[in-house]
């Protein structure tokens, strides 16, 4: 089994969305270039949302047209729907992300759609991408737990999946958006998710609210799974999620995998610098 392990960087978007303070483009542009010289494969740069719904999210455009851009790094962004997908094609993003929820009641909340309208949304999104060369990255949120709903049954996520796969996305990445999840929860959903996609195509997206992520991150990586997403500082949580804490963090992920053997061809310190500076944007 592989001994790589990528950190799919998630800060300027899940770090930086759910904080109270406006954030101005400038700073999100001067995170993001910091860590575009971390050795990063992909990092997530903005959201292609209702500016209503998430206003910290509203200049996307305006963030992707300020950065610089590094050769080797795809820049990702949410696209909830084809009206998203065509602000992030215009701002020339590398890849776009549609975000599912395995409960109805956190797909209400955040999408105000349920999960049969929401997945009827990607569809147009899907075909639009592949006509574009665009890949898809696909969202599972709710993984174990809903905020609404409480346990989330794993055959309810293998469902998603199987659908996010069966619509072109090239990976799913598996959110345990409000961090109640243990390991023996994550370890079952995975059991079930697994039923409908390999482990290579499948990845990780831990918030740290209850302290477990990283014990979450072991049960997936003794699942086989090798990709997880993360924000430097531990910034984050979703707006439409109560109790979402911050995502784990960037350097806890990669202080934690490098110590049990793997590689990541991550920059410490580089990394360090950019969780000091996601820090110093929060509210003092
Ligand atoms: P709606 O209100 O049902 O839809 O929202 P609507 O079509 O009536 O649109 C409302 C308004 O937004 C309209 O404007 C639209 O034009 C506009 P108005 O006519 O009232 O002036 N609009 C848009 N504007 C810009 N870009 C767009 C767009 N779409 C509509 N793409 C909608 C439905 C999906 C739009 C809304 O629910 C939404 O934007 N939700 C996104 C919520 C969100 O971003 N949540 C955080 C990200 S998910 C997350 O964090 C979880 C994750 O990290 C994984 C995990 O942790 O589990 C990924
Ligand atoms: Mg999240």
């Amino acid at each position: 089994m592989s001994n790589r392990v990528e950190i799919f960087e998630a800060g300027p978007r899940d770090g930086l969305q759910n904080e109270k303070r406006m954030i101005s483009a400038a700073e999100k542009i001067a995170l993001i270039d910091l860590l575009s010289q971390a050795g990063f494969r992909r990092i997530e740069v903005a959201s292609f949302v209702s500016p209503k719904w998430v206003p910290q999210m509203a200049d996307g455009a305006e963030v992707l047209a300020g950065m610089t851009r590094v050769r080797g790094v795809s820049y990702a962004a949410l696209t909830p729907n084809l009206r998203g997908y065509e602000g992030a094609r215009a701002a020339k993003v590398d890849e776009v992300s549609v975000f599912a929820s395995a409960s109805e009641g956190f797909s209400r909340a955040n999408l105000n759609a349920t999960i049969a309208e929401s997945l009827e949304r990607f569809g147009p999104v899907l075909k639009a991408a592949k006509d574009d060369g665009i890949p898809v990255r696909g969202y599972v949120s709710c993984v174990t737990d809903c905020p609404f709903d409480g346990p989330v049954p794993p055959g309810d996520v293998a469902r998603v999946v199987g659908w996010l796969r069966g619509a072109g996305c090239y990976e799913v990445s598996l959110g345990d958006t409000i961090g109640q999840g243990t390991p023996e929860t994550v370890d079952a959903m995975l059991d079930a998710a697994l039923n409908e996609w390999d482990a290579a195509h499948l990845a990780g997206h831990f918030h740290d609210t209850n302290g477990r992520a990283l014990e979450n991150v072991d049960a997936a990586l003794a699942r086989g799974l090798r990709v997880f997403d993360a924000c430097v500082g531990g910034l984050g949580g979703c707006p439409y999620a109560p109790g979402a804490a911050g995502n784990v963090a960037t350097e806890a992920v990669l202080a934690h995998v490098e110590g049990l053997g793997f590689q990541t061809g991550l920059d410490a310190g580089v990394i360090a610098d950019a969780a000091q500076m996601a820090r110093g944007m929060r509210p003092h």
